[in-house]
């Protein structure tokens, strides 16, 4: 038994750090990031924590184009929680200039690449300048092919439920819906996800573990992977390592791997 365990762990410690060490035909088709850990980053550095979000930027970048050159069909990635509105305003305001200045600044590059850009989120409660840029931002790369960039802004999990139950309410109260009708497949055509897989893959950078009110429905069998590294040091290469481990595990979705 302990040789197993032991073996086991092994495995899962067993890192690669070059894409074409991957199983081709396992790569996860939607991977979500909690892009966690700026401010950290920023601490150890000495550094203001608005340094540490430039930096996540940067890092946001880096790992767009890696996920495209492994073939991820789909990355989520946590950029501002409904939650963060806690935070000192100087803070909300950098944090949205950021989010400004990288679609300017990306977005030429990400139609290149065949990117399609969509945002997740109440994005209706941002400003009406960022609103615009992102409707924008969706619009010319919504024919795009390529990776799907997913951006949840002003995203909460139980926001995104609670938007998806009222919808519902309407409908039955409008009786264009019966009760009997609401299942796991009605209510996912109401999230801002309803036209895309759940996600195979969750990682969270910077320690913690937990999920902080991302995608809460769609992670019911999600696989999670952790990270100490802050965000901004996340590289193609933690990416990877996160696909090999993903790439080692059995998912069985509540059933057996073997039913006899
Ligand atoms: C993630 O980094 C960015 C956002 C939540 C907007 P943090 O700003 O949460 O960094 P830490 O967790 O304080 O280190
Ligand atoms: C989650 O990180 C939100 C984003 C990464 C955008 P937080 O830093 O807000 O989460 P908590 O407060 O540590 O749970
Ligand atoms: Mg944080």
């Amino acid at each position: 038994m302990w040789r197993k365990l032991f073996s086991r762990n092994n495995k899962l410690n067993y890192t690669v750090n070059d894409a074409n060490q991957l199983d081709p035909d396992n790569i996860p088709a939607h991977i979500a990031i909690i892009m966690d850990g700026n401010g950290r980053w920023a601490k150890k550095r000495g550094l203001p924590r608005t340094l540490g979000h430039r930096a996540g930027v940067e890092a946001l970048r880096g790992i767009v184009k890696a996920a495209t050159k492994i073939g991820v069909q789909i990355l989520t990635v946590y950029a501002f929680s409904t939650e963060n509105w806690k935070r000192p305003a100087s803070e909300v305001d950098l944090l949205m200039q950021l989010f400004s200045e990288y679609l300017d600044n990306e977005i030429d590059e990400l139609d290149n690449n065949g990117v399609q850009i969509r945002f997740i989120g109440k994005t209706d409660e941002l400003a009406e300048t960022l609103q615009k840029k992102m409707a924008e931002a969706e619009q010319r790369t919504g024919c795009n092919i390529g990776l799907i960039l997913n951006i949840a802004v002003n995203y909460g999990g139980r926001a995104e439920v609670i938007r998806a139950v009222r919808d519902i309410a309407q409908q039955v109260l409008a009786k264009k819906m019966l009760i009997e009708e609401i299942t796991e497949q009605s209510i996912k055509t109401h999230l801002y996800t309803c036209d895309l897989p759940d996600p195979d893959l969750v990682i969270r950078t910077s320690g913690d573990l937990r999920l902080s009110n991302f995608l809460l429905w769609q992670s019911a069998y999600s696989e999670l992977w952790f990270t100490d590294s802050n965000w901004p040091d996340f590289r193609a290469e933690h990416l990877i390592q996160a696909i090999a481990n993903y790439q080692l595990r059995e998912r069985r979705f509540g059933g057996l791997k073997n039913p006899k």
